[in-house]
């Protein structure tokens, strides 16, 4: 990309041609083949990238790097501030390490296109593992650790792996989390049983190997036999992550090799202003979108030093924590969620603690996962003196659909509005019907297709799925499920989701998936669950349950069995605490429940009647429910 450019000279010269312009940028990673065609809109839902070429996306994160000198830079730091342990691995040590525990998944089985599930905590393990799959040109699934046991089987039984990588434990604020017995009870809960697991032995809580099935890691790794990196088709699946729909089942968001190393690379400098040497923190966790993006390849691809960090940004052991890790690691750019500022804001609202450390290195913090209240974005700006910059996607796209470009230069702090459309994203928000609305108007967030590199071609062995999910609603253009509006000036603010998906703590859940597991109790008739908002989190689920006639055990211990039955169906991260008995749903008169109306009630909202209501008197109960 010529430097010196405006943003409005990039968009206007990727509108001009988009296939020189991703063609272009292709020229940042290294190809075993270059391609036949920039793009083909002839394969997949929509079309697909750099078909007919072939590369290795391991090979591009790790050993590039290495070939080209550059083996003893740190590639990854592990801080782990649960146990006060920090590593340091350098590009040559993870290339040994990818190459022995590909040796290891090979030895297994495992592989070009067989399917490996992560399950691990925070560790340097978790990278190891994903670019050994990706070295071998099998499909890594990540899940994250959150998560309860029956969500893992779902995955399990729609990924089909052969291996499963876990460990004997996460660690967690005053808690440590046994992840065997939760492994053990998702493979009993599964249709397919992989073949074999590798566990990560943890100091912290070892745990029993099942014979026959299970292998120590460390041991295997060791004893792997070095693999090279696979050559694979740029088209070839890098990772599945499943992700929230609508209902109880989760999608298998599907990302390429090719587009993806083109779009993430570029994506490092163009919006985050990181170059190869310099240190880049995304403090989210491997198993999100942000995480494989942003911890795992961006960084990698463009030869940074990323960090993996176990702990919170708050209690572990205060709200310095960040601010401690920048300044230890000489971070230039921070990731991270509005809800991790909200949380030190809480608890350090005059950032006191800021203080204590030399930020000199420090240049921008990028916000994303949520909508950023203005009040937390202009907080953070005021105390760091850095940009702050809000920039908004999704798993399904990879990387951002609209940010500020440090690149470019950056557009006037605007809190609230998360930046315009990156090159590569013809972005508006659209009617009911499909009609591309005017600026200013607000409607649903939908991108013109197709999408650009890096974004998920299809769903997992779903194209229909795909269609029926995205596409099929406003033909010709992506929906993302967000709605918003373009501001006069270009920027892009995204209100919330106009389906059943909620943002809490920066983390994507189902409320659909919740009423499943609510409806699913025996005394349960009906019931409707909301995202209220919430001062820390952003927003956090509320359940309204109908009884069945003729119930009448005390409702608190109802409600308080639904409390457990999410936590232990869905997991811990659902943030599942709040359920209520109320008469009966507020419903319009074709039997539809009013959820627009009973989170505007949770919200304290004062709420007009809908005309298509069947007894407003529903309405008035919902308040007294949430009211006590
Ligand atoms: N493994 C097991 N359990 C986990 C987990 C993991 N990887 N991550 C979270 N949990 C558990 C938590 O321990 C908590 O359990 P509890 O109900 O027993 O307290 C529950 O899931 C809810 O977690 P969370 O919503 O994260 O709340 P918290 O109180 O533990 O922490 C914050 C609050 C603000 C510190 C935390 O949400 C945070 O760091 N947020 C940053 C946002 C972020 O990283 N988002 C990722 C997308 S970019
Ligand atoms: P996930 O797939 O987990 O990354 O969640 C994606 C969803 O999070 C989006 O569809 C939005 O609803 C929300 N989201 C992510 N980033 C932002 C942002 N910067 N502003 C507003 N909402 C956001």
């Amino acid at each position: 990309m010529p430097g010196g450019m405006t943003y409005d000279d990039a968009y206007a010269a990727w509108q001009r041609d988009p296939q020189a312009w991703w063609a272009s940028l292709a020229d940042g990673i290294t190809w075993e083949n270059r391609w036949d065609k920039v793009f083909d809109p002839s394969q997949g839902p929509y079309g697909s990238w750099f078909t007919g070429g072939s590369l290795n996306t391991c090979y591009n994160c790790i050993d590039r790097h290495v070939a080209a000198g550059r083996g003893g830079q740190p590639a990854l730091i592990w801080d782990s501030a649960m146990t006060g342990r920090i590593e340091n691995f350098s590009y040559a040590e993870m290339q040994t390490r990818t190459a022995k525990f590909a040796g290891a998944l090979a030895q297994l089985g495992v592989d070009r296109g067989d399917r490996v599930v992560i399950y691990l905590p925070m560790v340097p393990e978790a990278a190891v593992a994903m670019l050994a799959c990706a070295r071998l040109g099998a499909i890594h699934s990540v899940v994250f650790g959150g998560f309860a046991a029956a969500e893992l089987a779902s995955r399990i039984a729609d990924a089909k792996p052969k291996v499963i990588v876990s460990a004997s434990c996460g660690l967690e604020p005053g808690r440590v989390i046994q992840y065997k017995p939760l492994l053990d009870a998702a493979i009993g809960l599964s249709s397919h049983k992989p073949d074999a697991c590798l566990i990560l032995q943890r100091e912290q809580s070892p745990c029993a190997l099942t014979p026959g099935r299970d292998h120590d890691l460390r041991e295997a790794e060791a004893a792997g036999k070095p693999m090279d990196c696979v050559t694979v088709a740029a088209t070839d699946p890098l990772y599945i992550l499943y992700t929230s729909g609508t209902t109880g089942r989760p999608k298998g968001v599907v990302r390429d090799n090719g587009g993806h190393a083109v779009a993430l690379w570029n994506s490092m400098q163009m919006i985050y202003g990181a170059d190869a040497g310099d240190v880049y923190w995304a403090a989210s966790d491997v198993g999100w979108v942000v995480g494989h993006s942003y911890i795992v390849y961006a960084p990698l691809l463009r030869g940074c030093t990323t960090i993996i960090y176990e702990g919170k940004p708050v209690g572990t052991p205060d709200a310095g924590a960040f601010w401690r890790v920048i300044a230890q690691h000489g971070v230039k750019v921070l990731f991270t969620a509005p809800t991790a500022m909200r949380a030190i804001k809480q608890q350090d609202p005059e950032g006191k603690l800021l203080g204590a450390y030399d930020l000199s290195k420090f240049e921008a913090l990028f916000l994303a996962g949520e909508r950023c209240d203005p009040p937390t974005a202009i907080w953070a700006a005021d105390l760091l003196q850095r940009p702050v910059v809000d920039h908004w996607w999704q798993t399904e796209t990879g990387w951002a659909i609209t940010s500020g470009f440090r690149q470019f230069g950056l557009f006037p702090f605007n809190p609230g509005a998360g930046g315009r459309p990156c090159p590569g994203y013809e972005l508006h928000a659209v009617d009911d019907e499909g009609r591309a609305l005017d600026r200013t108007e607000s409607g649903n967030l939908c991108v013109r297709l197709p999408l650009p590199p890096g974004c998920a071609p299809t769903l997992w062995q779903n194209d229909d799925g795909y269609r029926s999910a995205y596409l099929a609603d406003f033909p010709g253009w992506y929906r993302t499920g967000d709605a918003g509006v373009i501001d006069a000036g270009g920027d892009v603010s995204v209100m919330g989701r106009t389906d059943d998906i909620i943002n809490v703590a920066g983390h994507r859940l189902s409320t659909g998936a919740m009423e499943e597991v609510l409806a699913s109790h025996v005394d349960v008739a009906e019931c409707a669950v909301v995202g209220a908002k919430d001062e820390l989190k952003g927003q956090t689920p509320i359940g309204l349950v109908v009884l069945k006639a003729g119930v009448n055990r005390p409702e608190r211990e109802i409600c308080a069995e639904l409390v457990s039955l999410v936590r232990e169906r869905i997991g811990p991260v659902a943030s599942f605490r709040d359920a209520r008995v109320v008469p009966r749903l507020p419903k319009t008169r074709s039997g539809k429940i009013l959820r627009g109306s009973i989170r505007r009630i949770a919200d304290g909202e004062s709420v007009p009647v809908p005309a298509t209501i069947e007894d407003p008197a529903a309405l008035d109960e919902v308040g007294r429910a949430l009211a006590r």
